[in-house]
């Protein structure tokens, strides 16, 4: 604000009458993103004639056919053998945890750099999640730091797909067969994503996806861990069920709980599935349009997360951007509006797992953690610098890629609108 004198008496203006009108729609200028964005989710006739089977078939939930017909296309899709159906990908981690017998006293590995539910379920177990940070490249673990943090008390490595960008599965699996610790892959939001032409969740002994909202495949809520192993579908399909256990290897004790979901989801995700493919091949398509013009801009000030060469197919659940701090010199939040109101639904990222509140002062509280060797500065400083843009953006056009990329350069422009108010 400016105070200046007019015609006798005190007037307050805004800086732009005196040095020209706004630019950004944020400061009152005209938003830059016109086309329409595309709508998320997405159904058709296929959803309709199957919910419309289901709703008519009188079986709502157990015993119906549609649930065991996605678990076995949906395992497939993932190459795997097996895909147990449950309430969320929360639980499907948790499942996976107790199928491996993990509880109180061990440790498991987890990103600083993950949404809570990856670190919650290793407490919901009574076991000790140990963090590590991660590769400022891609966001994803790194696993150099995993290896630094291993144990004689490690059971697990719980790694995240961030985005749907596969985390490096070669040196992962490495690890877990050299110190014989299990790897867990929270695929969450990398459906259909390869690593060298293999689908993520294939790759750890157990896999978890969720299909909630926002996620690539959706039914609302939903979750599925994939596995090769019968003997763990078998403890999963019994620890959703009751402790029931219809499996075909020998009978483990199970402390059987519900995590059932309905034949109405089955047919939603049965659609979806459908439309996968061709969904994921845009969102490849489109995401490295953006990422070709934001890398033209000479010296950047935006870096689109690095796609490693072993990846072959990305999911782009989230594109990660990070606006180096020393170059914009602006609390990331205000970019983030600035872009919001040019019609980009930006976002910003996670923050450092143990920075949320539950985590401050845990020890002693009950909640044990601990930090791996040298901290996790990486995800803190991903925390201040990247931002996401969701995945249904990238359903779009090419031109609304030169729109989004357009509204992104004109807010590094007239940044210095963002200061001071
Ligand atoms: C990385 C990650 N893990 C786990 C979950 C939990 O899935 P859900 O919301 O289905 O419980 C999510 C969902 O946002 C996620 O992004």
């Amino acid at each position: 604000m400016l105070f200046f004198r007019g015609q006798g008496t005190i007037m307050i203006g805004v800086a732009k009458e005196l040095t020209g009108v706004a630019q950004l729609a944020v400061r009152g200028g005209q938003p830059r993103v016109s086309r329409p964005l595309p709508a998320w989710p997405v159904a058709g006739e296929a959803e309709r004639r199957l919910l419309l089977q289901v709703l008519e078939s009188g079986i709502w939930g157990l015993g119906g056919a549609l649930i065991p017909k996605f678990e076995e296309r949906f395992a497939s899709y993932q190459h795997t053998r097996f895909a147990v159906l449950a309430a969320n990908g929360t639980v499907t981690l948790e499942m996976a945890l107790r199928a491996l017998s993990i509880g109180p006293g061990d440790e498991v590995i987890v990103p600083a750099y993950t949404f809570i539910a990856t670190a919650a379920v290793i407490f919901q177990v009574g076991a000790i999640p140990v963090v590590v940070d991660i590769d400022p490249r891609d966001c994803n673990i790194d696993p150099v730091k995993v290896e630094a943090a291993i144990s004689e008390r490690t059971r697990a490595i719980i790694a995240v797909h961030v985005g749907g960008g596969p985390a490096d599965l070669d040196r992962l699996t490495q690890l877990s067969s050299r110190y014989g610790v299990a790897l867990i892959e929270d695929a969450a939001q990398a459906h259909g994503a390869e690593w060298r032409g293999r689908r993520v969740g294939s790759f750890g002994v157990c896999g978890s996806f969720s299909f909630q909202s926002s996620k690539n495949l959706t039914c609302g809520e939903g979750g599925a861990l994939v596995t090769n192993d019968e003997s763990i579908a078998d403890f999963c399909r019994a620890l959703r069920n009751a402790g029931r256990w219809t499996g075909r290897t020998p009978r483990r004790r199970v402390l059987g709980t519900d995590y059932r979901l309905t034949e109405f989801q089955a047919a939603l995700l049965l659609a979806g599935l459908d439309r996968l493919d061709e969904q994921t091949n845009r969102r490849n398509q489109n995401a490295l349009y953006l990422a070709s013009l934001l890398q033209q801009m000479p010296d950047s000030p935006f870096i689109p997360a690095l796609r490693d060469e072993r990846v072959t197919r990305h999911a782009y659940h989230l594109f990660l951007i990070r606006l180096p701090e020393e170059r914009w010199q602006l609390p990331l939040e205000r970019v983030v509006e600035a872009l919001q109101a040019e019609g980009v639904p930006a976002r910003r990222g996670y923050q450092a797992l143990y920075q949320d509140p539950l985590w401050i002062g845990s020890d002693g509280e009950g909640l044990t953690w601990r930090l791996g060797p040298g901290g996790a500065p990486e995800a803190e400083r991903a925390a201040r610098e990247v931002i996401w843009l969701p995945q249904r953006l990238f359903l779009g056009d090419s031109a609304l890629m030169e729109e989004i990329w357009a509204a992104l350069e004109k807010v590094w422009r007239y940044r210095d609108e963002l200061r001071g108010w």
